[in-house]
């Protein structure tokens, strides 16, 4: 089937409509445009699941602090439509923010507890903007499931509980961060940095590991094995460290003795450029 695009909610909603009464069932991958390798392999697995698949673009402002970067946020349209075609595609909805956000716009989701820490900590309003533009890509699609990067692990959990607390009929799934070959996960973002930039980067994910590795070691003290990953970060003076946690991987509530799963995630800065990234670490004897 050839690529259709829609920018109206009536169009992607007729599109899926038709799919539906065909009997297809139905994938969304929402993204915010720049695609990249990630998303190529969230296409892949929900291209493997679905019969029907739409990606929606849309840069989502509300989910951006006024000090961040939504004016520098990457747009490329023709190579997202590109990468689109390529990997199967059937609808690319690319909504306008007048119909997304007109100016009688009032209603915001905040999902709680799970949104305490980490980003959610950092970016305050953050994720309010996620849930509230997730929730609206869901309700004009209904799509049977919704797939998202392990990379953005919090942002899952975010979506999950939403999906729980509001009862929609959508099964969400998370599909495993794509990497570079040192390790740094693919992001939209790391076309900002500069050379000597991108490789000091390249230090987040070796202490994701380093802080597995202690974990699968028998490291329990969560204190200690953070304050183990600090040492190894501040060894990389390009970089300030935003934050390195090892929290429930359920909860994304800090612990303080690892007893089971943790995910190790953290969130630093490279020059101007915001990175973040984690990895879960099980421990084999518990
Ligand atoms: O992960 C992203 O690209 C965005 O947060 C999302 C889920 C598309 C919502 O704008």
């Amino acid at each position: 089937m050839a690529l259709a695009v829609a920018t109206s909610i009536a169009g992607a909603r007729e599109a899926m409509g038709a799919a539906r009464r065909g009997g297809l069932s139905s994938g969304l991958v929402p993204t915010m445009g720049a695609l990249h390798e990630g998303h190529r392999k969230l296409i892949q697995v929900a291209r493997e699941e679905c019969d029907w698949l739409a990606v929606s673009i849309f840069v989502n402002p509300t989910q951006f602090g006024p000090e961040e970067d939504f004016d520098t946020y990457p747009r490329d349209l023709d190579s997202d439509l590109a990468m689109c075609r390529q990997s199967g595609v059937d609808l690319v909805f690319q909504p306008v923010r007048a119909e997304i956000y007109p100016a009688t716009h009032r209603t915001f989701v905040e999902v709680e507890t799970v949104t305490s820490h980490l980003c959610g900590r950092f970016r305050p309003g953050h994720f309010r903007g996620v849930a509230t533009i997730v929730l609206k890509l869901l309700n004009i699609l209904g799509p049977d499931r919704a797939y998202f990067g392990e990379k953005d692990a919090q942002q899952t959990v975010v979506v999950r509980q939403l999906v729980k607390d509001l009862n929609l009929p959508v099964v969400v799934r998370q599909v495993p961060t794509v990497r570079e070959s040192d390790g740094l996960a693919i992001s939209s973002r790391n076309r900002h940095l500069g050379p000597q930039e991108r490789r000091a980067a390249a230090v987040l994910f070796r202490v994701l590991k380093e802080i597995r590795t202690l974990v699968l070691q028998g490291g329990r003290d969560a204190a200690r094995v953070r304050r183990s990953g600090l040492r190894l970060l501040s060894r990389e003076t390009r970089v300030q460290v935003e934050y390195l946690e090892l929290v429930d991987p359920e909860t994304m509530q800090p612990v303080s003795e690892v007893r089971g799963p943790v995910r190790a995630a953290a969130a630093i800065r490279v020059g101007g450029v915001r990175l973040i990234d984690n990895l879960l670490c099980e421990a084999a004897d518990r």
